[in-house]
């Protein structure tokens, strides 16, 4: 079975790796797309990628790492990132901060057992004039206190 798995995600870097090609920018736009379909980018995934580019798994890895969007370990269904620059800083982002870990029993950087919902600081969402602000998947929140970010959560759950 996992033979199978493995070849099946060998086969579909193939088919990414002869759509984008092998130079640098194409190593993005590969990554963008296996974290698009699993969520995450797997080991096997990374040394797929990096034997078809005919590069270092490191290399692979350490654009994984750089990127935030990019992961190699697989998240809750919901990605809840809280901006964490000056301007929501100001604005009161400690106490969202404070509420939402509380309501979920988690820290940044963890997912929720029921695998529901991941909590990550982000930088600057451009928001910075309607602080605090969050990044629920793809949805932007702002001027966020304790208890909407807590409803927010609750409706996601
Ligand atoms: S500082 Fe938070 S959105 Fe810009």
């Amino acid at each position: 079975m996992l033979v199978l798995e493995k070849n099946a995600l060998s086969v579909e870097i193939e088919s990414l790796v002869n759509k984008y090609g092998t130079d640098r920018p194409a190593l993005l736009q590969i990554l963008q797309a296996i974290q698009r379909k699993h969520k995450y980018i797997s080991d096997f995934a990374q040394q797929e990628v990096a034997r078809l580019l005919n590069i270092h798994p490191v290399e692979v890895y350490s654009v994984i790492t750089f990127y935030s969007f990019l992961c190699s370990e697989p998240k809750g269904r919901n990605i809840v990132r809280l901006c964490r620059t000056i301007s929501c800083d100001m604005a009161g982002k400690d106490v969202v901060e404070a509420a939402v870990k509380r309501e979920l029993g988690i820290s940044f950087g963890e997912t929720t057992k029921d695998k529901r919902i991941t909590l990550e600081y982000t930088n600057c969402l451009g928001m910075c004039d309607q602080g605090p602000a969050m990044l629920v998947n793809e949805k932007v929140y702002t001027h966020l206190d304790p208890e909407t970010a807590v409803n927010i959560l609750n409706e996601i759950r």
